[in-house]
């Protein structure tokens, strides 16, 4: 099952018969909807848009239902509005990108043709709502870094995972197992779709590392977040990876290096190197023994 790029909603324009519009409102959103606009016609009309999502709730009159002009409003249209998948014409677009070394994003749907991959290990991950297409330069960084990890045969926790793309290229280099977590549900199925289209095992949750049992389960972490994002869970994070864990922390602006690292200190961990792309930083560190 793939999920759907968009969703429907229906748009109900009425016109206000009365000067209050109390009843009205208090209907509409007993009735469930997403918002409610008020507008002036033309002709001075005194309108009210408002947005369900589709289908409408069952309770709804139906257009010409005397219900309306009892709450002072005719309903004059249902209109069905497609959300757009933005994301469609840049899937069009989009190229094949080298990351890192060792691979290749393709965030196409439906190439007609797989690119050819050379010596590098392709990863189809179709741009969707979930970040990690490979074009953005933390994502970047964390690849380029975790390729510097020795991590085959070692357990890894993708924090964040997005797309899967981490988690996918710690898997390809000979991880034992992978797991990536992320806090957006969507993304964490977007990501098991990505691990099927490539046939790479790795496990994806959705949640937070509070959804983690307690123990030291990690020899390498893999953190592309906004570190005010993270900040309040690396306590937890530290809780999860073995003595002497490594990490690559990604998603650092460059003016906001010095405090993160701090940050990042004062929880046990050791700076073993950087690099950086334009406004971007990442660090590969290693967790003090405990
Ligand atoms: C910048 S994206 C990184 C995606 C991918 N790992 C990459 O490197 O391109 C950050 C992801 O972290 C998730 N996220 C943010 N805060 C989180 C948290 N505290 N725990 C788990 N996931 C989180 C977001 O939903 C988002 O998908």
């Amino acid at each position: 099952m793939s999920l759907p790029a968009v969703a429907s909603y229906l748009r109900l324009e009425l016109t206000l018969l009365d000067q209050t519009d109390d009843l009205l409102m208090a209907e509409l959103w007993a009735w469930g909807t997403l918002g409610v606009e008020q507008t002036v016609g033309e002709n001075g009309s005194r309108n009210v848009v408002a947005y369900f999502s589709d289908p409408l709730p069952t309770r709804l009159p139906d257009v010409g239902n005397p219900l309306w002009s009892h709450l002072g409003a005719e309903l004059v249209r249902v209109e069905l509005i497609e959300d757009e998948d933005w994301l469609a014409e840049y899937r069009r677009q989009a190229r094949p990108v080298p990351v890192g070394e060792g691979f290749l994003i393709d965030p196409r749907e439906d190439a007609e043709q797989l690119p050819a991959a050379g010596s590098r290990r392709l990863l189809r991950l179709p741009a969707r709502s979930a970040f990690g297409t490979g074009s953005h330069e933390s994502t970047r960084l964390a690849v380029g870094l975790l390729e510097t990890i020795p991590v085959a045969g070692r357990r890894v926790l993708d924090v964040g995972t997005g797309s899967g793309i981490l988690a996918f290229a710690a898997f390809c280099s000979g991880a034992e197992y992978v797991v990536g977590i992320d806090s957006d549900t969507v993304a964490s199925l977007l990501a098991g779709q990505n691990g099927r289209l490539n046939d790479l095992s790795v496990h994806l949750l959705a949640g937070t590392l509070d959804s983690l049992r307690r123990g030291p389960l990690f020899d390498v972490a893999l953190v592309n977040i906004l570190p005010k994002r993270i900040r309040s869970d690396l306590p937890r994070l530290v809780e999860v990876l073995a003595p002497g864990a490594e990490a690559v922390f990604s998603g650092i602006l460059a003016v906001e290096k010095e405090e993160v690292a701090a940050d990042l200190a004062a929880v046990g961990f050791r700076h073993r190197s950087e690099s950086r792309d334009r406004d971007w930083v990442a660090f590969h560190l290693e967790l003090a023994a405990k």
